[in-house]
This record gives C-alpha cells, structure tokens and sequence, in this order.
C-alpha cells in the first residue's frame, strides 16, 4: 500500500484557516490532522467542537482526529457528529480501552489507539486485533515543531512484527518531527501514514513539501 500523508493543521494559520484546508484539498495530501488539546493531559490547549465543524465544512479529504484529552469517551458521539473520520485516543487516559474502541466504532469512525513515546508496544497485545491504527508519537504531545525521537523506528518495528502476525490491515502512523529527512525511513521501517505540521505549514511552498513527503526519493 501507498503510504498516506496527513497535514497537522495546528501548524497553519488559524486566521486563514479555510485558505490552508483548500491548499490541502488541492495538494496530494491524504487526510487531514486534526489535534485536539484540553490542558490537562497535555500542557496546551488547542481548540475544538467549533473550529472542527468550520474544517470540516471546507475539507474534501478525511478529518484525522488526534484526541489529546482526558476521559475521551464523554466527547467521542460530538467529534463523530463533528465530522471525524478516524479517531485516535491515548492509551495512557483509557483504562477501559477495548469498550472506547468499540464506541469509536460503533459511531462509524476508524478506531486508532495512540502511544507515547514511553509506552511500550507489548501494552497492545491484547486489542491488537480490535484497531484499525495505531498511531505512534514521535514527539511528547502537546506542541508542534519539536524533535523526532528516534527510539520511534524500534517501536515501528516492534509494531509491524505484532501486525503482520495478528492484524495485517493495521495502519501504522506516525505523528511529531517527521519531515524530507526522516520520512523515506520511516515507510521503510513500516509506517503507513505521516503526520507532518511544521515540515508543511512552515515551508515555503507547503503543497511541494506535501508532494515531497509523499513521492520519496529512493522508495
Ligand atoms: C503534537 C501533535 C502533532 C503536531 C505535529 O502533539 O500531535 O500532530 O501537530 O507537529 P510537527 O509535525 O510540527 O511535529
Ligand atoms: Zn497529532
């Protein structure tokens, strides 16, 4: 399978927002991140039900929804009315994760289980037949334009092994620092979607680094 690109729209410019969705309509771009903060999980706050809803009334590729909150099952039916397509929820803030999953499901969205960088990929043993992705932080969420952790291509590694024996169809996602210099070896250790904010939203000309990120020389 052709890996996905998904640019993170917490890098663009939140004044020109349905400017930024229609660059992404019209680039190569796959899907559309979308991370959503509370300040308590993690040290920011990003935005939610309102600005969502605004995205989604311009974009024509699928909302990934990357939920960075606490107790995500209380807001999982809005962020499906909302428009999400997949949406993926922190193992770290789930103690009844196999139910989540099934909710996500139910509500008729792709269900994605997200990893810290500490949380090691054994922890999934026991639902890794249950998900359609797992989405692999590269970075300590909560901020964008920090450097890729690069214990990241032990994980993907480790997460491809348990994939390709119990659940083939997994997507493999990869969100925080992945840029032109890490993204060919990141496919290559078996990622199948790449987040990507700063390494877009901050070039130059955002559509050529998206058509970069997705033709990759050597591969
Ligand atoms: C970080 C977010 C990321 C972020 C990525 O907490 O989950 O999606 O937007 O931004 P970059 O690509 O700049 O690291
Ligand atoms: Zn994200």
């Amino acid at each position: 399978m052709n890996h996905l690109i998904a640019p993170s729209i917490l890098a663009a410019d939140f004044a020109n927002l349905q400017r930024d969705i229609e660059m992404i309509n019209a680039s190569e771009a796959d899907w559309i991140h979308v991370d959503v903060m509370d300040g308590v999980f993690v040290p920011n706050i990003s935005f939610g039900f309102p600005v969502i809803k605004a995205v989604k009334k311009h974009a024509k590729k699928p909302l990934d929804v990357h939920l960075m909150i606490v107790d995500p099952d209380r807001y999982l039916k809005e962020f499906a009315a909302a428009g999400a397509a997949i949406i993926s929820v922190h193992y770290e803030v789930c103690p009844n994760l196999h139910r989540t999953v099934q909710y996500i499901k139910e509500l008729g969205c792709k269900a994605s289980v997200v990893l810290n960088p500490h949380t090691p990929v054994a922890l999934l043993d026991d639902i890794i037949e249950d998900l359609d992705q797992v989405l692999i932080m590269s970075v300590n969420p909560g901020f964008g334009g920090q450097k890729f952790i690069a214990n990241t291509y032990k994980k993907i590694k480790d997460l491809k092994a348990l994939s390709a024996a119990r659940n083939p169809g997994l997507l493999i996602e990869i969100d925080g620092g992945v840029d032109e210099h890490n993204a060919a070896r990141l496919i290559e250790a078996g990622a199948n979607v790449l987040v990507a904010g700063n390494s877009v939203f901050s070039a130059t000309d955002p559509t050529a680094a998206i058509a970069g990120l997705k033709i990759l020389n050597g591969l």
